[in-house]
């Protein structure tokens, strides 16, 4: 077992989720994401607070589209950022009007184009390709693009993928920025350094570096520097969003007077604003012992809890069983916990460290309120879990 997964193991759960739970528990099985509310709000506010006036903060709602979520990041304050038709609708129908949702996309065809022009809805466009085929439909609306500065840092590759520098396909080159420098129609430039950074000097670089790319466009009234805010994952303390804060308040302040104009920041966090909020339950429905490692079976599947299917080498999890009201965790047997299928990849943690076992008990995995329900797949059969928000 890594010394990663043994130290994960630690999980506090608030008293109102596992209050929740044990008097659930004697009504239903079913496997069920539970969400605290006054966490997801917290994490919110830690957002609003950033003391930079001029500023508006989209949550990115890859991280979690369910309805209620969205609504209580509404209350919170929060606007939007999506990346599909199909959430744009979902925003709107939480109640967010168009002029407070972000579309950060690739590969627009025509009719995304017309939908988020329609709705007043603020576009970063992804490609040279991509402007001209805006142009061609709206010849005088201005438009953001996203901007690729690989060539003017050096990128780090964050664990979904390299998102800066000649390997990621995001994003106008800096050549191809260069190309476009001086158009008054692009007043919004984006950018997106990675998930999961922790590294706030790391953010910091990357957005001095979008600051010099300010300079090349006259009206440009807009920076928006993304997402990618890390989670603690019990091996690093918790992103410190104040120190960031002062950090980004400092610099938006600094190179806005230099330039003469009040320039709006904008950030699209996503990962950072539901995850420690959410836990997700299912119950043991086998256990055996091959050598000696506890394999322990459960009504559930990885398919409904997906972050381990999709990220097998770096999607850590804190687990715990839950036997009647009490939470055990901590040391325990090398174990893994599999989901009800046949599929060999069905895990939803793999050697982690679990007292034993009993048919009977819950296991609880922590870390799970964001890119974990809305990442669901249909693939093996298994409808979307319940979402519970206590
Ligand atoms: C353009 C953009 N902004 C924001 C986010 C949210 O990132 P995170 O969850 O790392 O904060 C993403 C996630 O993929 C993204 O692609």
């Amino acid at each position: 077992m890594s010394d990663k997964n043994r130290m994960i193991q630690k999980m506090e759960i608030p008293n109102s989720v596992l209050d929740f739970l044990v008097s659930r528990s004697a009504e239903s099985s079913a496997p069920c994401y539970v969400y605290d509310i006054s966490r997801i709000e917290r994490n919110c506010r830690q957002f609003l607070e950033i003391p930079y006036e001029n500023k508006s903060i989209h949550f990115a709602t890859m991280a979690n589209i369910n309805p209620e979520f969205l609504g209580i990041v509404r209350r919170s304050g929060i606007l939007a950022f999506v990346n599909s038709l199909e959430h744009l609708r979902k925003v709107m129908a939480a109640g967010y009007p168009g002029k407070d949702v972000v579309f950060t996309a690739s590969a627009m065809d025509d009719d995304a184009m017309s939908f988020v022009r329609e709705h007043d809805v603020r576009v970063y466009l992804d490609s040279p390709s991509q402007l001209a085929r805006w142009r061609r439909l709206f010849p005088e609306s201005p438009v953001g693009i996203r901007c690729n500065i690989g060539d003017k840092i050096e990128p780090k590759v964050t664990h979904a993928g390299v998102f800066l520098g000649h390997l990621s396909r995001l994003g106008f080159t800096l050549s191809e920025i260069e190309e476009v420098a001086g158009d008054p129609l692009v007043t919004a430039l984006h950018l997106y350094a990675g998930t999961d950074i922790q590294d706030v000097d790391y953010f910091m670089e990357c957005y001095r570096a979008m600051w010099d790319l300010a300079r090349l466009f006259p009206k440009l009234d807009c920076l928006n520097l993304g997402g990618g805010f890390s989670v603690s994952d019990k091996e690093s303390a918790p992103f410190r969003v104040d120190l960031y804060g002062e950090r980004v308040t400092r610099l938006m302040e600094k190179q806005s007077q230099a330039l003469g104009r009040d320039i709006q920041l904008m950030l699209e966090p996503g990962r950072i604003i539901g995850c420690d909020a959410g836990y997700f339950f299912c119950k043991i429905t086998d256990v055996k012992v091959r050598r000696d490692c506890q394999f322990v079976g459960v009504n559930a599947s990885s398919t409904q809890f997906p972050r381990p299917l999709l990220y097998p080498d770096s999607a850590f999890h804190p687990v715990a069983l839950q036997r009647g009201s009490r939470i055990l965790s901590g040391e325990g047997i090398t174990s893994s916990v599999y989901g009800c299928s046949t599929y060999s990849r069905d895990f939803l943690a793999r050697d982690v460290a679990l007292p034993p076992a009993e048919i009977g008990d819950w296991i609880v995995l922590g870390e799970a309120g964001s890119y974990c329900a809305s990442a669901h797949t249909r693939f093996l059969g298994f409808p979307p879990a319940e979402e519970i928000f206590v």
